[in-house]
Protein backbone atom coordinates (compact mmCIF):
# COMPACT_ATOMS: atom_id res chain seq x y z
CA UNK A 1 0.00 0.00 0.00
CA UNK A 2 1.38 3.58 -0.95
CA UNK A 3 2.57 5.57 2.00
CA UNK A 4 1.13 9.27 2.53
CA UNK A 5 3.67 12.24 3.85
CA UNK A 6 3.01 15.14 5.90
CA UNK A 7 5.40 17.87 4.79
CA UNK A 8 5.12 21.23 6.42
CA UNK A 9 6.79 24.63 4.94
CA UNK A 10 6.37 22.73 1.85
CA UNK A 11 6.83 25.54 -0.55
CA UNK A 12 10.68 26.53 -0.38
CA UNK A 13 13.81 25.18 0.97
CA UNK A 14 14.16 22.38 3.07
CA UNK A 15 10.83 21.04 2.72
CA UNK A 16 10.42 21.43 -0.49
CA UNK A 17 13.83 19.48 -1.22
CA UNK A 18 11.99 16.76 1.65
CA UNK A 19 8.93 16.30 -0.71
CA UNK A 20 11.10 15.73 -3.31
CA UNK A 21 12.83 12.95 -2.05
CA UNK A 22 9.76 11.37 -0.62
CA UNK A 23 7.63 12.30 -4.32
CA UNK A 24 11.11 10.24 -5.97
CA UNK A 25 10.50 7.24 -3.30
CA UNK A 26 6.61 6.79 -4.10
CA UNK A 27 5.19 8.51 -1.39
CA UNK A 28 1.48 9.48 -1.71
CA UNK A 29 2.71 13.99 -0.25
CA UNK A 30 -0.09 16.19 1.84
CA UNK A 31 1.92 19.50 1.80
CA UNK A 32 1.20 22.44 4.38
CA UNK A 33 2.47 25.75 3.59
CA UNK A 34 1.31 29.68 3.99
CA UNK A 35 2.93 30.31 0.99
CA UNK A 36 -0.22 29.44 -1.49
CA UNK A 37 1.08 30.45 -4.82
CA UNK A 38 4.44 28.07 -4.60
CA UNK A 39 3.00 25.46 -2.34
CA UNK A 40 0.70 25.36 -5.90
CA UNK A 41 3.82 25.27 -8.12
CA UNK A 42 5.21 22.46 -6.12
CA UNK A 43 2.49 20.72 -6.19
CA UNK A 44 1.89 20.72 -10.26
CA UNK A 45 5.53 20.44 -10.62
CA UNK A 46 5.60 16.93 -8.56
CA UNK A 47 2.68 15.68 -10.65
CA UNK A 48 4.34 16.17 -13.57
CA UNK A 49 7.12 14.78 -12.89
CA UNK A 50 6.32 11.94 -10.02
CA UNK A 51 2.73 9.26 -10.15
CA UNK A 52 2.67 10.09 -6.55
CA UNK A 53 -0.79 11.66 -5.28
CA UNK A 54 0.16 15.79 -4.18
CA UNK A 55 -2.75 17.22 -2.15
CA UNK A 56 -2.12 20.46 -0.70
CA UNK A 57 -3.03 22.51 2.44
CA UNK A 58 -3.17 25.90 2.51
CA UNK A 59 -2.61 27.06 6.42
CA UNK A 60 -1.04 29.57 8.60
CA UNK A 61 0.64 26.97 11.04
CA UNK A 62 1.37 30.01 13.68
CA UNK A 63 -2.49 30.07 14.20
CA UNK A 64 -3.82 28.28 17.75
CA UNK A 65 -5.92 24.85 16.84
CA UNK A 66 -4.32 24.93 13.66
CA UNK A 67 -3.16 21.32 14.41
CA UNK A 68 -6.42 19.96 14.50
CA UNK A 69 -7.83 21.93 11.23
CA UNK A 70 -4.72 19.86 9.60
CA UNK A 71 -6.14 16.83 10.87
CA UNK A 72 -9.64 17.32 10.93
CA UNK A 73 -9.14 17.80 6.91
CA UNK A 74 -6.83 14.97 5.89
CA UNK A 75 -10.11 12.70 7.23
CA UNK A 76 -9.42 9.45 7.77
CA UNK A 77 -5.80 9.16 5.92
CA UNK A 78 -2.79 7.41 7.56
CA UNK A 79 0.04 9.34 7.72
CA UNK A 80 2.84 7.71 7.63
CA UNK A 81 5.48 10.29 8.22
CA UNK A 82 5.05 13.15 9.10
CA UNK A 83 7.52 16.35 8.77
CA UNK A 84 7.80 19.10 10.98
CA UNK A 85 9.96 21.32 8.78
CA UNK A 86 7.67 25.16 8.65
CA UNK A 87 9.65 27.89 10.56
CA UNK A 88 11.72 31.16 10.41
CA UNK A 89 13.84 32.92 11.97
CA UNK A 90 13.87 36.72 13.50
CA UNK A 91 17.12 39.18 14.36
CA UNK A 92 17.33 41.38 16.39
CA UNK A 93 17.83 42.28 19.99
CA UNK A 94 14.93 40.92 22.60
CA UNK A 95 14.32 44.47 23.88
CA UNK A 96 13.73 45.48 20.01
CA UNK A 97 11.82 42.87 18.19
CA UNK A 98 8.56 42.43 16.87
CA UNK A 99 6.37 40.29 19.72
CA UNK A 100 3.64 39.37 17.04
CA UNK A 101 6.63 38.12 14.99
CA UNK A 102 7.98 36.14 18.08
CA UNK A 103 4.57 35.12 19.45
CA UNK A 104 4.09 33.56 15.80
CA UNK A 105 7.46 31.52 15.54
CA UNK A 106 7.11 30.27 19.09
CA UNK A 107 3.45 29.09 18.20
CA UNK A 108 4.77 27.68 14.84
CA UNK A 109 8.36 26.11 16.22
CA UNK A 110 6.83 25.07 19.33
CA UNK A 111 3.10 24.41 19.47
CA UNK A 112 1.68 23.27 16.40
CA UNK A 113 4.90 20.84 15.92
CA UNK A 114 4.02 19.60 19.32
CA UNK A 115 0.55 18.81 18.61
CA UNK A 116 0.43 17.65 15.06
CA UNK A 117 2.77 15.17 16.58
CA UNK A 118 0.47 14.17 19.53
CA UNK A 119 -2.12 14.03 16.87
CA UNK A 120 -0.64 11.84 14.76
CA UNK A 121 1.26 10.10 16.59
CA UNK A 122 -2.19 7.74 17.76
CA UNK A 123 -2.03 6.42 14.32
CA UNK A 124 1.13 5.15 13.76
CA UNK A 125 1.36 3.84 17.25
CA UNK A 126 -1.89 1.53 16.59
CA UNK A 127 -0.51 0.71 13.10
CA UNK A 128 3.19 -0.05 14.74
CA UNK A 129 5.17 1.85 12.29
CA UNK A 130 5.92 5.73 11.25
CA UNK A 131 8.42 8.33 11.39
CA UNK A 132 8.47 11.99 12.64
CA UNK A 133 11.15 14.12 11.37
CA UNK A 134 11.43 17.67 13.25
CA UNK A 135 13.22 20.67 11.94
CA UNK A 136 15.66 21.95 14.49
CA UNK A 137 19.10 23.19 13.89
CA UNK A 138 22.30 23.88 15.07
CA UNK A 139 21.00 26.68 16.51
CA UNK A 140 19.96 24.16 19.23
CA UNK A 141 23.18 23.44 20.99
CA UNK A 142 23.47 26.81 22.71
CA UNK A 143 22.40 30.25 23.70
CA UNK A 144 22.02 32.30 20.05
CA UNK A 145 22.02 36.38 21.27
CA UNK A 146 20.43 38.24 18.60
CA UNK A 147 18.40 35.42 17.57
CA UNK A 148 17.22 34.17 21.50
CA UNK A 149 13.43 33.31 20.71
CA UNK A 150 14.86 31.70 17.30
CA UNK A 151 17.85 29.67 19.45
CA UNK A 152 15.60 28.77 22.25
CA UNK A 153 12.58 27.47 19.97
CA UNK A 154 14.94 25.47 18.43
CA UNK A 155 16.42 23.83 21.87
CA UNK A 156 13.01 23.17 22.46
CA UNK A 157 12.34 20.80 19.61
CA UNK A 158 15.81 19.38 19.99
CA UNK A 159 15.39 18.16 23.51
CA UNK A 160 11.32 17.49 23.08
CA UNK A 161 12.49 15.03 19.78
CA UNK A 162 15.30 13.03 21.75
CA UNK A 163 12.75 12.54 24.51
CA UNK A 164 10.06 11.20 22.66
CA UNK A 165 12.27 9.09 20.44
CA UNK A 166 13.31 7.47 23.83
CA UNK A 167 9.83 7.07 25.10
CA UNK A 168 8.89 5.25 21.42
CA UNK A 169 11.71 3.02 21.27
CA UNK A 170 10.32 -0.33 20.40
CA UNK A 171 7.17 0.50 19.14
CA UNK A 172 8.17 0.96 15.51
CA UNK A 173 7.62 4.66 15.17
CA UNK A 174 11.52 6.58 15.64
CA UNK A 175 11.42 10.46 15.89
CA UNK A 176 14.79 12.45 14.23
CA UNK A 177 15.69 16.07 14.82
CA UNK A 178 17.67 17.12 11.94
CA UNK A 179 19.88 20.27 12.76
CA UNK A 180 21.24 21.60 9.73
CA UNK A 181 23.59 24.85 9.99
CA UNK A 182 23.24 27.73 7.36
CA UNK A 183 21.69 26.35 4.54
CA UNK A 184 20.78 28.43 1.15
CA UNK A 185 17.79 29.04 1.31
CA UNK A 186 15.03 32.03 1.68
CA UNK A 187 15.53 31.79 5.23
CA UNK A 188 18.67 33.78 5.57
CA UNK A 189 16.52 36.47 3.97
CA UNK A 190 13.63 36.20 6.22
CA UNK A 191 15.93 36.44 8.88
CA UNK A 192 17.88 39.32 7.47
CA UNK A 193 14.80 41.53 6.85
CA UNK A 194 15.62 43.85 9.36
CA UNK A 195 19.63 44.26 8.54
CA UNK A 196 21.50 45.79 5.72
CA UNK A 197 22.87 42.45 4.47
CA UNK A 198 23.32 39.27 5.03
CA UNK A 199 27.11 38.80 5.20
CA UNK A 200 26.68 34.61 5.82
CA UNK A 201 28.65 33.36 3.48
CA UNK A 202 30.80 30.79 4.73
CA UNK A 203 29.59 27.10 5.77
CA UNK A 204 26.55 28.10 3.92
CA UNK A 205 25.27 24.46 2.72
CA UNK A 206 23.51 23.29 -0.51
CA UNK A 207 19.53 22.39 0.76
CA UNK A 208 19.16 19.27 -1.34
CA UNK A 209 22.18 17.46 0.72
CA UNK A 210 21.55 18.76 3.45
CA UNK A 211 17.58 17.21 3.12
CA UNK A 212 19.19 14.36 1.45
CA UNK A 213 21.25 13.20 4.79
CA UNK A 214 17.80 14.21 6.94
CA UNK A 215 16.07 12.07 4.67
CA UNK A 216 18.36 9.09 5.21
CA UNK A 217 18.48 9.23 9.11
CA UNK A 218 14.95 9.98 9.47
CA UNK A 219 14.20 6.47 7.14
CA UNK A 220 17.39 4.75 9.35
CA UNK A 221 15.30 6.36 12.40
CA UNK A 222 18.49 7.76 13.88
CA UNK A 223 17.74 10.47 16.60
CA UNK A 224 19.73 13.54 16.06
CA UNK A 225 21.35 14.05 12.31
CA UNK A 226 24.02 16.54 12.12
CA UNK A 227 25.00 17.55 8.60
CA UNK A 228 28.49 18.15 7.85
CA UNK A 229 31.61 17.80 9.56
CA UNK A 230 32.30 21.40 10.93
CA UNK A 231 28.68 21.53 12.33
CA UNK A 232 28.99 17.92 14.38
CA UNK A 233 32.00 19.60 15.62
CA UNK A 234 30.28 23.14 16.48
CA UNK A 235 27.65 21.22 18.22
CA UNK A 236 29.90 19.56 20.31
CA UNK A 237 32.16 22.59 20.83
CA UNK A 238 29.82 24.20 23.93
CA UNK A 239 30.23 21.15 26.18
CA UNK A 240 34.29 21.98 26.54
CA UNK A 241 33.35 25.41 27.29
CA UNK A 242 31.67 27.49 29.59
CA UNK A 243 28.01 28.24 29.03
CA UNK A 244 28.90 32.18 29.58
CA UNK A 245 31.46 31.16 26.79
CA UNK A 246 29.83 30.04 23.84
CA UNK A 247 27.00 32.29 24.41
CA UNK A 248 30.02 35.32 23.89
CA UNK A 249 30.92 33.63 21.00
CA UNK A 250 27.84 33.27 19.23
CA UNK A 251 26.87 37.22 19.96
CA UNK A 252 30.39 37.52 18.17
CA UNK A 253 29.62 35.32 15.37
CA UNK A 254 26.09 37.25 14.74
CA UNK A 255 27.36 40.67 15.14
CA UNK A 256 30.32 40.27 12.52
CA UNK A 257 27.82 38.04 10.12
CA UNK A 258 25.01 41.09 10.37
CA UNK A 259 26.38 44.30 11.05
CA UNK A 260 24.81 46.66 9.49
N1 LIG B 1 18.23 27.74 6.05
C1 LIG B 1 18.93 27.62 7.17
O1 LIG B 1 20.03 28.19 7.31
C2 LIG B 1 18.42 26.75 8.29
C3 LIG B 1 19.33 26.23 9.22
C4 LIG B 1 18.85 25.43 10.25
C5 LIG B 1 17.50 25.14 10.35
N2 LIG B 1 16.64 25.66 9.42
C6 LIG B 1 15.21 25.35 9.57
O2 LIG B 1 14.74 24.72 8.40
C7 LIG B 1 13.32 24.92 8.29
C8 LIG B 1 12.97 25.28 6.86
O3 LIG B 1 13.56 26.52 6.55
P1 LIG B 1 14.20 26.85 5.12
O4 LIG B 1 15.61 27.15 5.35
O5 LIG B 1 13.81 25.82 4.13
O6 LIG B 1 13.46 28.25 4.84
P2 LIG B 1 12.40 28.69 3.72
O7 LIG B 1 12.96 28.45 2.36
O8 LIG B 1 12.03 30.09 4.11
O9 LIG B 1 11.17 27.70 3.93
C9 LIG B 1 10.28 27.78 5.01
C10 LIG B 1 8.87 27.58 4.50
O10 LIG B 1 7.99 27.60 5.65
C11 LIG B 1 6.93 28.49 5.35
N3 LIG B 1 6.35 29.08 6.57
C12 LIG B 1 6.88 30.06 7.35
N4 LIG B 1 6.04 30.42 8.31
C13 LIG B 1 4.92 29.64 8.15
C14 LIG B 1 3.69 29.56 8.82
N5 LIG B 1 3.39 30.36 9.86
N6 LIG B 1 2.77 28.66 8.40
C15 LIG B 1 3.04 27.85 7.33
N7 LIG B 1 4.19 27.91 6.65
C16 LIG B 1 5.13 28.79 7.04
C17 LIG B 1 7.56 29.55 4.48
O11 LIG B 1 6.59 30.32 3.80
P3 LIG B 1 6.92 31.90 3.51
O12 LIG B 1 8.16 31.90 2.68
O13 LIG B 1 5.72 32.42 2.81
O14 LIG B 1 7.14 32.52 4.86
C18 LIG B 1 8.43 28.71 3.58
O15 LIG B 1 7.70 28.21 2.48
C19 LIG B 1 12.96 25.98 9.34
O16 LIG B 1 12.37 25.36 10.46
C20 LIG B 1 14.32 26.58 9.73
O17 LIG B 1 14.32 27.06 11.05
C21 LIG B 1 17.07 26.44 8.38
Amino acid sequence: MTKTALITGAASGLGYELSLLLAKDGYNLILVDIDAKNLIKVQSELNRIYKCQVDIIVKDLSKPHVASEIVKEIDAVSIDVLINNAGFGLFGTFSGTDWQRESDMLHLHILTTTHLTKLLLDGMLKRGSGKILNMSSLAAFQPGPLMSIYYASKAYMLSFSEAIANELIGTGVTVTALCPGPTKTDFQSVVSENTVDNKIRFNMACPSKVAQYGYDAMQKGKTVAIPGKLNKFLSVLPRFLTRNKATSIVRKIQDKNREA
